[in-house]
Order: structure tokens, then C-alpha cells, then sequence
């Protein structure tokens, strides 16, 4: 939507994928608390968002959503009370059926009721959910999507609108109308259990779609799996490439880990201030794969300026872990830079300027691993199109 949000993607946290529906108000207020003492909200992290489990389980018969009063006994907007006193935003789950996926009350037919009330309680976005809806009999995904959209609109509060329908159609190719962004793939927090190769088909399901993604409007390849305790069988360096990678993407950088129990080095990991400098450059072009050959990726994305932002990405098959690090080299071709051009190439995640080059870069790259770059020429720069797919 082109409303004046979401001109970068979101940064936030999400209970969904470390609580599931086992959510309350005393998570909620801890892990507010954290976002600021960790320094994550410094680095914009500032949207918290309940995922499903905080309605209640029935709806009146009539009158709008209601939450549920033993998680939640302070209420809901003395609770973003709290998170707006932390500086933060306070974003809530719907579903555009009648119950919500972890069979908690859906909005379908109380759209107008439910965004009324919603606003009232002052939250900053709202994610809706498309679990038991019979789009055949009802109204189709695109409609009832609408239909919250322009409840939403008619409360006259800027709230984040999250389209989380995947699966279904195709939500890139109506995203754009109905919200400021859609999933495009399935829960990363089931891929997460078959590891390596899940966040990997939530990387393919989102490759390819740069061009449906900008200012107000971001394909969404799902929360992080950075430091999400149980059942993450991601190593460092497959968390370190899944986090460059969904920076580069622009897709909204959600954490999923229980912030009450991060290690340093995870911590560290999400406040790489330089690759999240990446998803939130204001030129707003996502970036995409823009070389293959076997295990050995290119992705790349223009940055205001003319810059680039390139990931060296050496992805192996997971079955063989004993695939050694491999050299990788970018040329200046790869990214839409004249050959001949000098130019900076500086490491994001080192944070550290490492030389000029002409016409390449190359480094060695671990398993599983990415080598995060920044290359800016002073020279003009061919058509911001040229390198994408
Ligand atoms: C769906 C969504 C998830 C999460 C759950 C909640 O599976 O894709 O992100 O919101 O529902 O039940």
C-alpha cells in the first residue's frame, strides 16, 4: 500500500516462533523490556508483534474480538500502553476465517468490528492469518483481505496491514493492493525442523519475486530462525546466511528467538547493524539471485548511491557436510558495474573496508557460509535493471 508505511520492511520480534499460541502478558512486557536493554530497538527492531493465541477461543455472538482475560488480565491497551512507553510498536494476530490457524477466534464477517477495536487498543499492525476459510463458499482470499484492509482504513490509525496467506494463491500478485507485505512461502518455524534444507525452500519460494517488492509493499519469506532455541538445527554460519540473505531480499527481519534467552553471539548477529543497513536502504529495490553455477550463489541488490550490496553465498547440499570452504568470485558484470570500473569493496559483517578492485572480487567462502559485500564505484552506473532476473 502506498500509504506512507512500511517504506522499508519491518523490523520486529514475533512470539509465534519460539511460543506458538503460548503467549501472555507478562512475555509480551519482558520481551519489550529486552528489545530496548539488548539494544535491538536501537538498532530498529521496534515492532512487537502477539502472533495467535491471544483471543479468546469463542466470539460473542455479536460485538467485536475479544482477548483472552487470563493470559492477557491488564488488557490489551494498557499492554500497548507499556509498549508504547518503551518507544516500541504493538503489532496483533487475525485470521480472515472464522477461527485462527491454533483455533482461536477468526474475523471473517466481524472485519469492521474487530479493526474498530483493534485501533482502539492503539495497536501498530496487525498480521491476519487465512486458516479456515472455505474461499469457494465465501468470499475469495483477495476479497476478504480487502475487506480488512478497508476496515483497517476506516479506523483512520496507520496499522501495518500483514498479509499471511501462503499456499493458497499467489499473494505477491494482489500483496501490493491489499497490505505492506505477504508471506511467500510456508512457516519457516515447521521448515526449521528439517533444518537447513526448510529455510532453504523459504529462500527458493521468494527468489525470483524482487520485482513485486518495494517502498509499502515487501514479499515476506517468513520470521527469522536466528537463536530460536528448541528444535533450531542451524549452525552459526547457517544462521549468518539466512539472516543476510532475508536482508538482502528486504524481507521484513522478525525475530523468532526468545529474546529471555539469547546468547551473545546470537545477539551480535542481529544487531549486524551494517547488513541491516542492507534491508533498510531507502532506495527500497529488493535484491535477487543474480548468478548460479552448482552450490556457488551470487545475490546482489542496488543500494541508494549506486552502490551494491552482494552476498557471496557458497549453499551445499546438507547431506555433505564434509564440503570443504570454496573460493567465490562476483564480477562486476554479475551486478550491472562497467568491468573496467575501480571500486570499494567493503565486508558487512567484518565491518571493515577491504581494498579496491577492478572488475572482481573474490574470497573464500565456508559451507553453508556468506561473505556479505558492499561494492561502490564512482563511476555512473548501467541501468538499476540490468542484473535482475
Ligand atoms: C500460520 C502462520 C504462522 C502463525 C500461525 C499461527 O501457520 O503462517 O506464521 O501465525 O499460523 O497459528
Amino acid at each position: 500500500l502506498n500509504d506512507g508505511l512500511a517504506v522499508t520492511p519491518l523490523l520486529g520480534w514475533n512470539s509465534w516462533n519460539s511460543f506458538h499460541d503460548d503467549v501472555n502478558e507478562t512475555l509480551i512486557k519482558e520481551t519489550a523490556d529486552l528489545l530496548v536493554s539488548t539494544g535491538l530497538a536501537g538498532v530498529g527492531f521496534d515492532y512487537l508483534i502477539i502472533d495467535d493465541g491471544w483471543a479468546s477461543r469463542k466470539r460473542a455472538v455479536s460485538g467485536p474480538i475479544q482477548h483472552n482475560t487470563t493470559r492477557f488480565p491488564s488488557g490489551i491497551a494498557t499492554l500497548a500502553d507499556y509498549v508504547h512507553g518503551k518507544g516500541l510498536k504493538l503489532g496483533m494476530y487475525t485470521d480472515s476465517g472464522s477461527m485462527t490457524c491454533a483455533k482461536y477466534s477468526g474475523s471473517l464477517g466481524f472485519e469492521k468490528e474487530d479493526a474498530a477495536q483493534l485501533a482502539e487498543w492503539e495497536i501498530d499492525l496487525l498480521k491476519h492469518d487465512n486458516c479456515f476459510s472455505v474461499p469457494e463458499k465465501e468470499r475469495s482470499v483477495q476479497a476478504r483481505y480487502e475487506d480488512m484492509r478497508d476496515a483497517l482504513n476506516a479506523t483512520g490509525r496507520p496499522i501495518v496491514f500483514s498479509v499471511c496467506e501462503w499456499g493458497v494463491s499467489s499473494p505477491w500478485l494482489y500483496g501490493r493492493e491489499v497490505g505492506h507485505m505477504w508471506r511467500t512461502g510456508k512457516d519457516i518455524s515447521i521448515a526449521i525442523e528439517a533444518s537447513w534444507d526448510g529455510v532453504m525452500q523459504n529462500l527458493d519460494d521468494t527468489t525470483g519475486l524482487s520485482r513485486f517488492a518495494g517502498p509499502g509493499g515487501w514479499n515476506d519469506a517468513d520470521m527469522l530462525a536466528v537463536g530460536k532455541p528448541v528444535g533450531n538445527r542451524l549452525s552459526h554460519t547457517e544462521q549468518r546466511a539466512h539472516f543476510a540473505l532475508w536482508a538482502l531480499i528486504k524481507s521484513p527481519l522478525i525475530i523468532g528467538a526468545d529474546l529471555r534467552a539469547l546468547s551473545r553471539e546470537t545477539l551480535l548477529l542481529l544487531k549486524s547493524r551494517e547488513v541491516v543497513a542492507i534491508n533498510q536502504d531507502p532506495l527500497g529495490v529488493a535484491g535477487d539471485r543474480v548468478w548460479k553455477q552448482g552450490p556457488k550463489e551470487v545475490w546482489a541488490a542496488p543500494l541508494k548511491g549506486g552502490a551494491r550490496a552482494v552476498i557471496l553465498f557458497n549453499r551445499h547440499v546438507a547431506s555433505d557436510d564434509n564440503f570443504p570452504a570454496t573460493e567465490m568470485t562476483v564480477y562486476w558484470s554479475n551486478i550491472g558495474l562497467p568491468n573496467d570500473a575501480q571500486a570499494t569493496v567493503r565486508d558487512l559483517f567484518k565491518e571493515r573496508d577491504l581494498g579496491v578492485f577492478t572488475g572482481s572480487f573474490s574470497s573464500v567462502v565456508d559451507n553453508h557460509g556468506v561473505i556479505v559485500l558492499r561494492i561502490a564505484t564512482t563511476r555512473p552506473t548501467v541501468g538499476l535493471e540490468a542484473w535482475r532476473p
